[in-house]
C-alpha cells in the first residue's frame, strides 16, 4: 500500500485497520499517522463503549493492542482532571481529542543536577478532532481538562507500547518511575484495582 495517499477513515474500526497496516512496517511516518488520526471524525457512538469515567481521576481504557506494535487507548478526563508531567519511555505519542478540550503544557527535561522549577516550553488547548504528537526528544508534557463543567475524552496511540514512565515534580524536577495500567480493556472493566498509579496531577486530585 502507498502510505503517502491521504486516507480518511470513516469509522474508528477503519482507523484501527489502517493503523495496523501502517505499523506493520518498521518505519513510522509521524506526519502520516498524525494526519490519518486527525482526519477520523470523532463519533461518540463508535467509542462510547470504551469511555469509562472515574469521578476522581482520569482513566486509561485499552482499545487495541496493535499486534504488539502500538497501544491504542481512550482516556476519560473529568472536569479538572490532569496527568503529572511525564516522559514517553522513548515511544511515539499521538493524542487526539474525541470530546471536549484538553490543555497540553510542554516542558524541557530538567538538568541532571537541577533542583528548581521545571521550564515550560509551550502550552495550548487541543480542540475536537485535533491530533498532537510528542516524543522524548521534543520534551515532556502534562495534559489536563481545563473545563469545570465539561468532561473530555481523548484517543492515545503509543508506539512501541510501554507500561511505565517517569513523572516529574514541577517545582523541583525530581522524578519517579510509575507503572501505568488500564481501568478497562476492550470495553470491559479491568479486574485490577491498582490502576494509573502515580500519574495523576494535583489538578486531578491525585499525587504530583
Ligand atoms: C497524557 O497525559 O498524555 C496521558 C498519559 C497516560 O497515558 O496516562
Amino acid at each position: 500500500m502507498d502510505h503517502t495517499e491521504v486516507l480518511k477513515p470513516q469509522t474508528l474500526e477503519e482507523l484501527i485497520r489502517i493503523l495496523h497496516q501502517i505499523f506493520s512496517s518498521d518505519k513510522v511516518n509521524i506526519e502520516e499517522v498524525q494526519n490519518i488520526v486527525e482526519s477520523y471524525e470523532s463519533n461518540p457512538l463508535e467509542w462510547m463503549k470504551y469511555a469509562k469515567f472515574d469521578p476522581y481521576r482520569y482513566t486509561r481504557n485499552l482499545v487495541d493492542e496493535g499486534n504488539g506494535k502500538f497501544n491504542l487507548m481512550i482516556l476519560c478526563w473529568g472536569e479538572g482532571h490532569g496527568s503529572s508531567i511525564h516522559d514517553h519511555t522513548n515511544s511515539h505519542c499521538f493524542l487526539k481529542i474525541l470530546q471536549g478540550n484538553l490543555k497540553e503544557t510542554q516542558y524541557e527535561w530538567p538538568q541532571k543536577k537541577s533542583n528548581g522549577a521545571m521550564i515550560k516550553t509551550s502550552e495550548g488547548v487541543l480542540k475536537l478532532n485535533q491530533c498532537a504528537y510528542i516524543n522524548d526528544s521534543i520534551g515532556l508534557h502534562r495534559v489536563e481538562n481545563p473545563s469545570h463543567t465539561e468532561p473530555a475524552v481523548s484517543l492515545h496511540l503509543y508506539s512501541p507500547p510501554f507500561d511505565h514512565c517517569q513523572t516529574f515534580d514541577q517545582r523541583t524536577g525530581h522524578k519517579n518511575t510509575v507503572k501505568m495500567t488500564f481501568w478497562s480493556k476492550y470495553g470491559e472493566h479491568a479486574s485490577v484495582v491498582s490502576v494509573n498509579v502515580g500519574m495523576w496531577s494535583m489538578g486531578g486530585r491525585g499525587n504530583g
